[in-house]
């Protein structure tokens, strides 16, 4: 979703605007803009649809120059993708322009009230009020900072933006509001970075600062200022970031999705290092030592998160209950936040979310903490809002997912809950010393059967090309698997835009069975774990409708394959880790149908990779 990066020093602003954006690109977005003031502080603004390689080719003809700029990726939310709609926005002087994430709920009446004013507006978005508002403050001679505090008492909703000012000392003032998105600041000797989120600073500086809601910074030639939304000063540390300052690479891939699933066996190795001892079956998670005392009074968990990390917690679900053995429930987030609950305060509430800055999350985690609930946060963004909103947090450790569609992350938060879930049940003392053995001869060959799932992807492969003008696929499952078959599901109509959905093998014949006919597949997963053979019933029932359906079948399951149109293969693997294995070939799936489709695999149309607004 909506990308921001600012620049305030002494190079040209333009290159490094576009790499920061570039960086942010797989957040996903389909307008690109810049405004950079000139050296008589003007701004000097330009816009355009689709692709940030489209801004560059405007620049080519119209080379901005100047030491301080703003850029932004726009995803869409109010008004079309069209130039106008593009951000930077400005007020009627062009005194000051502004980048906008998130949603001005009631950007109609403040847009009713400076029109009556006599504003002239050039877009159709909520954000352009923004510029507008500040205008009129700046007007009265008071500064672009109180001019931002007063823009900010006027809107309902999150936003996170940048603003800057022609004609003064250059400065950039930073806002947040809710939960629209992060902001991180890069601290370099008479340079200031700030952008959406650190990728986009990895090139330029590893010394960061986060704003947080409510939160106000004013960069200047001058170095940085913080202030809270009460205009009090605040005091904050530069912490160092020991990331890699190199973009992610796809290497020998053509594209990340594919490089990102390749990947899994090493993420799953590393989600396990440090948390499972192979050689003494220890099994430790001392990111949660801040919540230890607080575990014996759980008697219940809430898992939440919103698309495939909602998945996941459904997956999270299955193993608390029969690993923990505490009552547990899965929630969409996006629902979560606003139905009537009742959360208590001997909840552990477990949020899923890779990037740790989706809205609905964010909120819904907010809401537990209200309420008094545990909160643990499960997210592959260190330093992310939703680190900050719970009391301990799971690194998935997975490195960035570039790909918009979730693949790595996915595994490697399923992985994260069954650790948990025998973490949970040996605090608790429902997990004994064997069973804790057993589960860790489990874990240890994780990443090879997921290694050895990986390797069937030129024969999953041959499979997508017989389907990929299928038009409608069912995807079916009973149990753990069940969530896996949505996951199936989400993954194919993301990237390959075919209608897909995912239902309980046992739901079929209340309804959705009606659908099988010539244009649709199922595809079943029926690998070897108990209740296989009631699947196997409801393929039959479809198979005597002349239904087509492929099978998710356990290697050497020559019976059942022999009564399938085609199969794609898994490993024999332990009970528990199926789901987790299963995610493998319909990720592949999902990925070979899209690539013989020819379409844009790391992009896929109208999505982001991280939801930054409601
Ligand atoms: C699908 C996908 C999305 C995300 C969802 C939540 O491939 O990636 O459904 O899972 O937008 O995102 P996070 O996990 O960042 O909260």
């Amino acid at each position: 979703m909506c990308g921001i990066m600012g620049y305030l020093g002494n190079q040209e602003a333009r290159p490094i605007l576009l790499q920061g954006l570039e960086n942010l690109e797989y957040r996903g977005y389909d307008s690109t803009g810049l405004s950079i003031l000139s050296e008589t502080g003007e701004f000097q603004s330009v816009k355009s649809t689709g692709r940030l390689s489209a801004l560059k080719s405007v620049l080519e003809k119209n080379k901005l120059s100047g030491n301080v700029g703003i850029g932004h990726t726009r995803w869409a939310t109010h008004g079309q993708v069209t130039v106008e709609n593009a951000h930077p926005h400005l007020d009627c002087n062009n005194s000051v322009a502004v980048v906008q994430n998130g949603i001005i709920e009631n950007y109609r009446q403040i847009k009713e009230n400076l029109q009556s004013r006599g504003h002239i507006f050039k877009s159709d978005t909520d954000s352009e009020v923004i510029p507008h508002l500040i205008e009129e403050v700046l007007d009265q001679g008071q500064s672009l900072e109180s001019a931002v505090e007063f823009a900010l008492t006027q809107v309902k909703g999150s936003v996170t933006l940048l603003v800057t000012q022609s004609k003064i000392d250059p400065k950039i003032v930073a806002a947040r509001l809710g939960n629209a998105g992060g902001l991180v600041i890069g601290v370099e000797d008479n340079e200031l970075f700030i952008a959406s989120d650190i990728p986009a600073l990895l090139p330029f500086s590893n010394n960061i600062m986060f704003l947080n809601p409510g939160e106000i910074a004013i960069l200047s030639t001058d170095g940085i200022e913080f202030v809270d939304d009460q205009g009090r000063t605040i005091e904050k540390q530069v912490s160092t970031q020991l990331v890699n300052a190199t973009e992610p690479d796809k290497g020998e891939y053509d594209w990340f999705m594919y490089k990102e699933i390749m990947e899994q066996p090493d993420v799953l190795l590393n989600v396990l290092r440090d948390r499972v001892g192979i050689d003494n079956f220890s099994l430790e998670l001392p990111e949660l030592s801040s919540i230890t005392e607080q575990l014996p009074k759980i008697n219940r968990v809430i898992l939440m998160g919103c698309g495939t990390s909602y998945h996941a917690a459904l997956v999270g679900k299955g193993f608390i209950e029969s690993i923990t053995k505490l009552p547990a429930q899965a929630e969409i987030a996006s629902e979560f936040r606003y139905a009537n609950q009742v959360i208590r305060d001997t909840d552990l509430v477990v949020a899923l979310t890779q990037s740790g800055e989706t809205a609905d999350t964010l909120e819904a985690m907010e809401k537990a903490k209200q309420a008094g609930a545990v909160l643990i946060a499960i997210t592959n963004v260190l330093d992310s809002q939703s680190t900050r909103i719970a009391d301990a947090s799971l690194h998935m450790r997975a490195g960035i997912e570039v790909g918009v569609a979730s693949t790595k992350t996915f595994t490697a938060s399923l992985l994260i809950l069954y650790i948990l879930s025998i973490y949970l049940g040996k605090n608790r003392s429902s997990v004994s010393e064997i069973e804790l053995t057993e589960h860790i001869h489990d874990l240890e060959k994780l990443p090879e059967y997921i290694g050895n799932a990986l390797n069937e992807s030129p024969n999953i492969h041959l499979l997508a090309k017989d389907y990929a003008n299928t038009q409608y696929f069912l995807f079916m499952a009973r149990g753990l698997l069940f969530p896996i078959a949505l996951e199936g599901a989400l993954k194919l109509k993301e990237i390959s835009y075919i209608h897909a959905e995912g239902h309980p093998a046992g739901e079929m014949k209340h309804g959705p069975i009606a659908l099988i006919g010539p244009d649709v597949t199922t595809i079943a997963l029926a690998p070897n774990v108990p209740n296989k053979e009631k699947t196997e019933t409801t393929i039959e029932e479809i198979k005597t409708r002349n239904g087509v359906v492929l099978g998710v079948v356990t290697a050497g399951d020559s019976n059942l394959a022999s009564r399938l149109d085609g199969c794609l293969f898994l490993p024999s693997v332990p009970v528990n880790l199926v789901p987790i294995v299963a995610a493998i070939p319909m990720q592949l799936f999902a990925y070979f149908i899209a690539l013989e489709k020819g379409l844009d695999i790391d992009h896929p149309r109208n999505l982001a990779k991280s939801v930054t607004v409601e």
